[in-house]
C-alpha cells in the first residue's frame, strides 16, 4: 500500500508549486484534484504579476514583493524540470489612470513607492502606437506576466517528473480527523492517509468539512482575441485590463462576480469586455475573438489569502488568493513549505493565519 507524508487537496498553481517544495525537501505527496489539474482559476487567470498597492492590500505587500522578485528563478525551475516554455515577459506594464495622481487611488508619493513612472503622451504613442489615451494619464511600471496555462502545464509535468502522485476527478468529501490530528482525507470513492493535509482547493477551499476558514467564488469572465496589432505591454485600465502574449494573443479581463459556483460565460458580458478594450486599443476592432472563459477566485472576507495551520494539528490551508493566485505562487509554497516542516519563518504570517476566523468566531459566540 502506498503512503504519503503528505496530501495536498487542489491540483492548481499553490497546490502543484506547494507539492514541489515539499518533494524538495524529500516527502512523499499526493495531490487529491477533485476535477482535473490546473484546470480551474489557474487556467482561468490573466497571469499579470502585480505587486504594489493600491492593488493589494497592504498586509499583503511584503509577501507579494517578495513573490514576484522571486518569479524568473521559479519559472526557470519550472521550465528546466518540465522542458516547457511558460511565456514569461518583462515588457512592463501601462496604467491608466483618469487623473494624474488620484484617478485609480495613487498618491504622488505610492506612486514613486510602487515604482510607478508618468509617461508623457508622446512617449505612450512611441511605447504603445496603438494605445488611446482618452482622457487618461499613463504611468508604466516594471512588471512580469506569465502565461498561467502554460506555467500550471510545467509544475504538473514537473510534479510527474518528481515523482509526486497525483489523482484527478476525486473531489474530497472531508479531512478526516482522529483523536485531534489529522489523519487523511477521504473522497467518495475512497480514504488516503496522511499525518499532514494541506487545503489547497481555491474557491472550494471553506465548504470542505472540517470547514474552518471560509473562502467564496468569485467569477471571473475573460477572453482572449488574435489577428489584433500586437501590444508589448500589460495595459491596465479602469475598465479592463490587456495582456498580451508572445503568440499573439490579447487577453481581456476581466469581471468582479458573485455568482456562487457558475462559470457560464454571457455573450453580452463578452462583448461588454470587447468594447471596453476597443475604447482603449481601437485598432482591436479588427481582432477576433478567440476564446472566452470564466474562473472562479476564490474570495475571502477580508481579502487576504489564509495561509498556516488551523487549530487541527497537522490540518493546514493555503487558499483564498483571490486575484493573486499566479503572483503569490511561489512565496505561497516556500512560506506553507517552511510552516509544514517546521522551519524557521521568513515572513509574519498572523495577518493570514486560518485562526483569524476561529478567533472571530469564538468573540462573536
Ligand atoms: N488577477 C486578475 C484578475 O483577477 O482578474
Amino acid at each position: 500500500m502506498r503512503t504519503w507524508e503528505v496530501i495536498i487537496i487542489g491540483g492548481g498553481i499553490i497546490g502543484l508549486s506547494l507539492a514541489l517544495a515539499l518533494r524538495k525537501r524529500g516527502m512523499r505527496v499526493l495531490i487529491v484534484e477533485r476535477g482535473e489539474p490546473g484546470r480551474e482559476a489557474s487556467y482561468a487567470a490573466a497571469g499579470m504579476i502585480a505587486d504594489f498597492a493600491p492593488e493589494l492590500p497592504p498586509l499583503l505587500l511584503p509577501l507579494a514583493i517578495a513573490s514576484a522578485r522571486m518569479y524568473p528563478e521559479f519559472v526557470h525551475e519550472l521550465q528546466d524540470e518540465s522542458g516547457m516554455n511558460v511565456d514569461l515577459r518583462d515588457n512592463g506594464t501601462l496604467l491608466l489612470s483618469a487623473h494624474a495622481a488620484s484617478g485609480l487611488g495613487w498618491k504622488s508619493e505610492s506612486e514613486t513607492q510602487s515604482g510607478l513612472e508618468f509617461v508623457s503622451p508622446e512617449a505612450v504613442a512611441k511605447l504603445e502606437p496603438e494605445l488611446k489615451l482618452n482622457e487618461h494619464v499613463a504611468f508604466f511600471r516594471k512588471e512580469r506576466s506569465v502565461d498561467p496555462r502554460a506555467l500550471t502545464a510545467a509544475a504538473i509535468q514537473a510534479a510527474k517528473h518528481r515523482e509526486i502522485d497525483i489523482v484527478s476527478g476525486n473531489p474530497v468529501e472531508g479531512v478526516v480527523i482522529s483523536a485531534g490530528r489529522v489523519s487523511g482525507v477521504s473522497t467518495g470513492k475512497t480514504a488516503y492517509s496522511a499525518p499532514v493535509v494541506v487545503n489547497c482547493a481555491g474557491a472550494w477551499a471553506g465548504s470542505i468539512p472540517p470547514c474552518q476558514f471560509p473562502t467564496r467564488p468569485v467569477k471571473g469572465q475573460i477572453l482572449a482575441v488574435i489577428g489584433a496589432p500586437v501590444l508589448r505591454h500589460v495595459v491596465r485600465g479602469g475598465e479592463v485590463y490587456l495582456v498580451p502574449r508572445t503568440d499573439g494573443r490579447i487577453l481581456v479581463g476581466a469581471t468582479l462576480e458573485d455568482a456562487g459556483y457558475d462559470k457560464r460565460v454571457e455573450p453580452d458580458v463578452v462583448q461588454r469586455l470587447q468594447q471596453s478594450a476597443i475604447e482603449m486599443v481601437p485598432a482591436l476592432r479588427m481582432a477576433t475573438l478567440h476564446k472566452a472563459w470564466a474562473g472562479l477566485r476564490p474570495g475571502t472576507a477580508d481579502g487576504l489569502p489564509i495561509l498556516g495551520e488551523t487549530s487541527t494539528g497537522g490540518y493546514f490551508v493555503a487558499s483564498g488568493h483571490y486575484r493573486d493566485g499566479i503572483l503569490l505562487a511561489p512565496i505561497t509554497a516556500k512560506v506553507m513549505a517552511q510552516v509544514i516542516c517546521g522551519e524557521k519563518l521568513e515572513y509574519d504570517l498572523s495577518a493570514v493565519s486560518p485562526l483569524r476566523f476561529e478567533e472571530k468566531q469564538l468573540a462573536m459566540g
